[in-house]
């Protein structure tokens, strides 16, 4: 009987008490190589979709801009090696340029000048102590292989794997840590069902669901090749970054429950399930959704790919831990039949996701600033995937002035960390935590528009001087006390109002 009492008081102590990251918890920043390089056809580079759509199409991007330049970082190695010294990350996450080092897209020619980049990159980092973690695909692919269809053919599988394998062979001996693929979600969904991202393609329902097969599968093959010639001499680990924003009910009807965790199986579970599930394969309620809308519409198979059951078992565990991608919080209800537009995505998970309610808005018109969404996210991992390790691969925040005084920055940084400290507490996995990003940079199609940067760059001036903001600063001191102190003000900043 008096148990209870003894938990209650335990509770009540343990809430008192300020949490505090472990010695081992690891602190990172990252970058994609098309928002930051620049260079975009020096030393032998091939064009990507990116170079293609901003030069052909430039009224896609909202400011008319493009990466050509970008923050230069192709010529800015030592200088910018030297800030992430400066704010004490353990490693820094960044992406290889696939056209980079095939400029045609395909292995016939490898460009040893990309190469040489690159190791001139890892180099420095090993040198000053900081972890490369590199990421194989950030968003950028050959223009080649586009023009034979891109992520919709399947054949982009084998193209890939040939990339992973000179990645591999060429940096494997120093880089441990690999992540093929960037937000899946974007890859398919934003670029070829609605056209939010390059090639800004629009087959709503069915050039989506086509890319996610042939992504799934050159994940899969990637790891296999680990797997078979390199993880024994290597030992590195390899996995995927998926993008998740937490999703709840609008109300308590079933309606609305079912329409949010039919909204987080299809936005998370799409690529999730396949990989870190114990059964595999795509959701049920995927499959089983795609298949009875596709049919109603009349076409003769569902819009949805199948696996073999050799692919299925391929894909399951393929993945040594799970990216996580989180910036952002929906509600949703269920989608009024009327609304629906068929075929589409959403008609086929049926919800209808929108701003919670009095919920600060940042720089980017769908990042709504709810700090216990990524808890409760963690949580929904945890549950649904046997609490796998959780890299945090990017969280932040986007505003528009670019602000040295960031006080709503650091706001979502002290309080989105709260809340993974206590998912840990909770019992998640969360080993590692990145913050987006490094420094302002190229956003897609929102050009310079939208800054998440923890420094300043002056995209007007040649030489992209780049400038801490406060919140570089308050990011350093949490990794150096490994607690947060809301009430932290760095020498020559203001005090931040109170909330
Ligand atoms: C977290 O994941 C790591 C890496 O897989 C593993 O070594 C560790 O035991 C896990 N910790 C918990 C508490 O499950």
């Amino acid at each position: 009987m008096k148990t209870p009492i003894v938990i209650l008081l335990l509770a009540y102590f343990c809430k008192g008490q300020q949490l505090s990251f472990d010695s081992n918890f690891r602190f990172g920043v990252a970058t994609a190589s098309y928002q930051v390089e620049g260079a975009w056809n020096i030393d032998g580079k091939g064009e990507s979709i990116w170079d293609h759509l901003t030069h052909t199409q430039s009224s896609y991007i909202v400011d008319g801009s493009n990466g050509d330049i970008a923050c230069d970082a192709y010529h800015k190695t030592a200088e910018d090696v030297q800030r992430l010294v400066d704010l004490g990350v353990d490693f820094y996450r960044f992406s290889i340029s696939w056209p980079r080092i095939f400029p045609s897209g395909h292995r016939n020619y490898i460009n040893q000048a990309g190469i040489d980049y690159y190791n001139g990159l890892i180099d420095e980092l090993l040198a000053h102590n900081i972890t490369p973690m590199v990421t194989m695909y950030h968003w950028d692919l050959p223009q080649s292989l586009q023009e034979i269809g891109g992520w919709p053919n399947p054949l982009l599988v084998n193209y890939f794997v040939d990339y992973a394998d000179v990645l591999f062979s060429s940096f494997g001996d120093r880089v441990k840590e690999w992540i093929t693929f960037n937000e899946p979600v974007q890859v398919c969904s934003d670029a070829y069902s609605t056209g939010g991202l390059a090639p800004a393609y629009t087959q709503d329902g069915i050039g989506g669901y086509l890319c996610s097969y042939t992504l799934l599968m050159a994940h899969a093959r990637t790891y296999e090749l680990y797997n078979n010639n390199y993880r024994d001499t290597q030992n590195g680990r390899v996995g995927i970054t998926l993008s998740a924003s937490w999703g709840y009910p609008a109300s308590n009807s079933d309606e609305d429950v079912e329409a949010a965790e039919n909204f987080l199986q299809f936005k998370v579970g799409w690529f999730a399930h396949p990989i870190f599930s114990s059964t595999g394969d795509f959701p049920t309620v995927m499959k089983e959704r795609i298949a009875q809308l596709s049919q109603e519409e009349g076409f003769p198979r569902s819009r949805l790919p199948s696996f073999t059951d050799e692919e299925v078992a391929l894909l399951k565990g393929s993945s040594d831990f799970f990216g996580l991608n989180h910036y952002t919080t929906n509600e949703c209800s269920v989608l009024p039949e009327e609304d629906a537009i068929r075929p589409s995505q959403q008609a086929d998970h049926g919800a209808l996701c929108v701003q919670p309610p009095g919920t600060e808005v940042g720089g980017s018109d769908w990042l709504y600033v709810v700090p216990e969404g990524i808890r409760n996210l963690l949580n929904w991992i945890r549950t649904e995937y046997d609490n796998p390790e959780v890299m945090i691969t990017e969280n932040g925040f986007s505003d528009r002035d670019g602000d040295l005084n960031d006080c709503r920055r650091i706001n979502y940084f002290n309080e989105y960390l709260q809340n993974v400290l206590e998912a840990i507490e909770d019992g998640c996995n969360v080993t590692t935590y990145t913050a987006w990003s490094f420094m302002d940079n190229f956003e897609w199609m929102k050009g310079y528009s939208e800054k998440f940067g923890l420094y300043y760059v002056d995209f007007n001036d040649d030489d992209r001087p780049r400038t801490p903001k406060m919140s570089a600063y308050v990011f350093k001191n949490i990794i150096q006390t490994r607690v947060i102190d809301t009430t932290y003000t760095p020498d020559g900043f203001e005090v931040c109002a109170a909330e």
